[in-house]
C-alpha cells in the first residue's frame, strides 16, 4: 500500500476550505489543516471528523508569522499545498485596505517561501472571478483581460496571482490558480457550511438568515440593470463541486512532471443566474416566502459575470454536478442545523 500523499490546507476550517478537506480525505489523501480561526470555528474540525471518520491534523496560528510557517512545513513535509487562508470580505477590505494587503500578501509569500525551502513544489491557489471586474463579454474565459478589481480584496487576489507567476519563473514551482465564481450551498450532511462571522453581505446567507428569522428581510440591490429581469447575474457554484475542483487540481499537479508551470482555471457552472431567479428558486424549493424589497444598486457590483469553464472541464477532468435546486436546498438545511446548534450553545 503506497504511502498516502499529504496535503497541507491553509484556511481549512473556513467555508470552502472545510468542504475541500472533506473531499480530499474521501479521495484518499492525508490532510493537515492550518487556520488561525479568525474567520472560522474550531468545531468545524470535529464536524469534518464526523463526516469522514478522520480527524485531520490541525495547527492554529497566523501564517503572517514566517518562522511558525516554516516550522510547520518542516514538521509535516506536505506533498502539496492548497492555500485558502486570506481575509475575504469585500466591504471590510474597502474600510481597511492596508490590513488586507498586509495579511493576504504576507501570508501567501510566507507559504510559498516555506514550500520552496522544504521541497514542496505544488500549490493550488484560491483566486476569484473578481479579477475580471465587469468582463467585456460573457461567458468570461481565462484569457479575458484582467481589470482593476472593484475592491482591495479583489486586488489582493490579482496581486497574489502575479506573485505566483513571477515565482514560477524563478523557482521550481507548479501552481494552479482556481478562479471561483460565486460559491454557495453546503455539504449534504448539513454539518459544515457557510458560517459568516457578523452580518453577511453575500446573497445566500442573507437569504437563509431571512428565512430562519435572524433578519427581518433583505434588499435586492438594483432592478434596472441591462439584464432580462433587471437584476444582476452571477455564476453560482455549489461549494462541494468547487471543493472537488481542488481535488482535481491537486491530482493534476501530483501527476505532472517537475517542470514549473502556472495554470489558471475558471471554476463556475458556465450558467448565469439572476438575483431574482435565485430568490425565487430559494422560495420554490424550500416552500417558503422571503421578505424583501428592491433597493438602489450596490456600489462596486458588476452587472453580469459567468464562467467559460471549458478549460477546467478539459484539463482538470472536472465538471459541476449540483444544480440550483441543490444549492438552495443545502444552504437552507445548513442554516436550520446551524440555528439548532447555536441555540444549544446558548442554552448550555
Ligand atoms: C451577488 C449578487 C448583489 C446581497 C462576492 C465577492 C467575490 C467572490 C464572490 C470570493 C449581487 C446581490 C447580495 C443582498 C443583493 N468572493 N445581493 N442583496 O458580490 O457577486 O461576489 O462573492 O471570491 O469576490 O465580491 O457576491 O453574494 O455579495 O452578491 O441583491 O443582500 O447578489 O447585489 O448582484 P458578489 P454577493
Amino acid at each position: 500500500m503506497s504511502e498516502k500523499r499529504r496535503i497541507l490546507v491553509t484556511g481549512g476550517a473556513g467555508f470552502i476550505g472545510s468542504h475541500t478537506v472533506v473531499q480530499l480525505i474521501e479521495a484518499g489523501f492525508d490532510v493537515h489543516v492550518v487556520d488561525d480561526l479568525s474567520n472560522a470555528h474550531s468545531h468545524v474540525m470535529d464536524a469534518i471528523a464526523r463526516i469522514t471518520g478522520v480527524h485531520p491534523g490541525f495547527s492554529c496560528f497566523d501564517l503572517c508569522d514566517s518562522e511558525k510557517t516554516k516550522k510547520l512545513f518542516a514538521d509535516i513535509k506536505p506533498d502539496a499545498v492548497i492555500h485558502f487562508a486570506a481575509k475575504k470580505l469585500v466591504g471590510e477590505s474597502v474600510q481597511n485596505p492596508l490590513m488586507y494587503y498586509k495579511t493576504n500578501l504576507q501570508s501567501l509569500v510566507n507559504v510559498v517561501e516555506a514550500s520552496l525551502e522544504h521541497g514542496c513544489q505544488k500549490l493550488v491557489f484560491s483566486s476569484s472571478c473578481t479579477v475580471y471586474g465587469q468582463p467585456d463579454q460573457n461567458p468570461v474565459g481565462e484569457d479575458a483581460p484582467l481589470k482593476k478589481p472593484e475592491s482591495p480584496y479583489g486586488n489582493t487576489k490579482r496581486i497574489c496571482e502575479e506573485i505566483l507567476q513571477d515565482t514560477v519563473k524563478a523557482h521550481s514551482l507548479q501552481v494552479v490558480s482556481l478562479r471561483y465564481f460565486n460559491p454557495v450551498g453546503a455539504h449534504a450532511s448539513a454539518l459544515i457550511g457557510e458560517y459568516p462571522l457578523g452580518a453577511p453581505s453575500n446573497l445566500m446567507p442573507v437569504l437563509t438568515q431571512t428565512a430562519i428569522g435572524k433578519r427581518s428581510g433583505f434588499s435586492i440591490f438594483g432592478s434596472d440593470y441591462n439584464t432580462p429581469d433587471g437584476t444582476c447575474i452571477r455564476d453560482y457554484i455549489h461549494v462541494v463541486d468547487l471543493a472537488n475542483a481542488h481535488v482535481a487540481a491537486i491530482q493534476l499537479l501530483l501527476n505532472r512532471e517537475k517542470s514549473s508551470v502556472f495554470l489558471v482555471y475558471n471554476i463556475g457552472t458556465g450558467s448565469g443566474v439572476s438575483v431574482k431567479e435565485m430568490v425565487e428558486s430559494f422560495e420554490r424549493i424550500n416552500g417558503l416566502k422571503l421578505n424583501y424589497e428592491y433597493a438602489p444598486r450596490r456600489t462596486g457590483d458588476v452587472e453580469q459575470v459567468w464562467a467559460n469553464n471549458v478549460l477546467a472541464l478539459q484539463e482538470l477532468g472536472w465538471k459541476p454536478h449540483l444544480g440550483l435546486d441543490e444549492m438552495v436546498a443545502s444552504a437552507w438545511k445548513w442554516e436550520q442545523h446551524l440555528n439548532k446548534y447555536e441555540k444549544s450553545i446558548h442554552q448550555s
